[in-house]
């Protein structure tokens, strides 16, 4: 179980709107300091260093980069914005680790210039890398195939597009090796928003088991280990949090059996979380403007998909708070829906809530990471700002909203360049 708290009341989320209009998303700094602190606290057994590379896919915020690093974080890119941004808050080259599929010989000189560490997700990349010079320091990311199950948000590993099997990875690392790479990580990520501990403990013991497999056919010691992302959070009410300390406690075990027993080299352990770190810690706020009774009954509010993605790309569940009603009894039951001419463009369907007028605030939770970062212009909708609640009660604006002259800015069309 998990209580739907909120860092605001309504009085204050109002003063708020009225500085900065909705739709918005505002994310609670305190909180997002003290998730980063408790997920490096409960692994600081780890004998050659602990450190989450902050996945910036699921909050490409430099503000926010910038705050975690502050906590110790470092940052996963997988594109060339990515790196930028990465570079442009300060996160030291070596704290990046550079994650990305098919990807694009630019991208990879960027990732090498900054001094990234680039973590390959085929064998033929290999060859692909050198037409710029292999780095000293390589990576290469497992797909288990059938040896793992998936789940739903990230499928199965066998019909997934990322990583190299096991006999390319044996393959992928002799070969680096006589082409003169010093240095060597291993990765996978089969996950996306578990909830299971032991999910991710018999996903560091498939991964500890390669890697003493590799040392031991190949002669190659292993500097880092990265876990990838995929820890999830409780959506809904009735869930739980991962218990990281016990996710903690399985790999520390796990390590003590493949590793110290083994009188391996103590690799370095890494994961590359986005969600854990910033999800909960994020609400979307729109304003109900119109209520329709057809068929069913309907709340519109003045956000859409272009804001949060994420109900009407996987029917996900966002929890709803209705200011000022967080105590009023959900006697309705109606579908939260915003203004995109697609009808999965509902935020929530037959949702019970309590009755909602024209002119409330209609908060989604849990909405800090995967979520803004989605959204898209479709339909000619321009996506929210961002605010930051600073620790101290005050609030800047992180990223302003978009205008109509940042939607046309890319069209060179007579009457459009004065639109703003
Ligand atoms: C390669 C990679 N790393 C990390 C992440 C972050 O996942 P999460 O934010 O769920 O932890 C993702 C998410 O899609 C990913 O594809």
């Amino acid at each position: 179980m998990n209580e739907k708290k909120l860092p605001f009341d309504e009085k204050i989320i109002r003063d708020i709107a009225r500085e900065y209009p909705t739709p918005f998303h505002i994310y609670d700094e305190k909180a997002i300091r003290e998730a980063a602190k408790s997920f490096n606290a409960a692994f600081d057994w780890a004998p050659s260093g602990f450190r989450n590379h902050y996945a910036v896919k699921a909050n490409p915020n430099p503000y926010l980069l910038k705050i975690l690093s502050e906590e110790g974080m470092g940052t996963d890119c997988s594109s060339m914005a990515e790196l930028i941004l990465s570079d442009a808050a300060g996160i030291p080259g070596e704290q990046i680790f550079f994650s990305s599929n098919n990807t694009p010989l630019q991208e990879f000189l960027k990732a090498k210039e900054l001094g990234a560490i680039i973590n390959l997700d085929d064998i033929t990349h290999l060859k692909y890398l050198e037409q710029i010079g292999l780095p000293e320091t390589l990576s290469f990311r497992y797909n288990p195939g059938p040896l793992k199950e998936g789940n739903d948000i990230i499928g199965k590993p066998e019909e997934a597009k990322y990583g190299l099997t096991r006999e390319q990875m044996i393959e992928a690392y002799t070969l680096a090796k006589k082409k003169g790479v010093k240095h060597f990580g291993i990765h996978t990520m089969v996950a996306s928003n578990e909830l299971n501990v032991d999910y991710f403990v018999e996903t560091a013991d498939m991964l500890l088991q390669l890697l003493a497999d590799i040392t031991e056919e190949t002669g190659v010691n292993i500097d880092f280990i990265n876990f990838g992302g995929g820890i999830g959070i409780p959506y809904r009410p009735e869930e739980s949090p991962v218990d990281l300390k016990a996710v903690s406690k399985g790999i520390k075990k796990l390590y003590t059996q493949y590793v110290v027993t083994a009188a391996l080299k103590p690799p370095a352990l890494y994961f590359e979380c986005g969600r854990v770190v910033t999800g909960p810690y994020g609400y979307l706020v729109t304003e109900a403007i119109h209520e329709k009774h057809i068929y069913r009954d309907y709340i519109g509010v003045n956000g859409s998909m272009a804001d949060l993605m994420r109900p009407g790309l996987y029917g996900a569940y966002h929890h709803i708070t209705v200011m000022g009603k967080e105590n009023a009894e959900a006697t309705e039951i109606y579908d939260v829906v915003g203004s995109l001419c697609e009808n999965n463009d509902k935020f929530a369907i037959n949702r019970k809530l309590p009755p909602i007028d024209r002119g409330d605030i209609v908060v989604f939770h849990d909405t800090g990471a995967h979520g803004r970062a989605m959204g898209f212009n479709y339909n000619g909708k321009l996506r929210p700002a961002e605010l930051l609640l600073k620790e101290d009660g005050s609030v800047q604006e992180i990223r302003r909203r978009e205008t109509l002259a940042d939607y046309f800015a890319t069209l060179d069309f007579p009457g459009l360049s004065q639109v703003n």
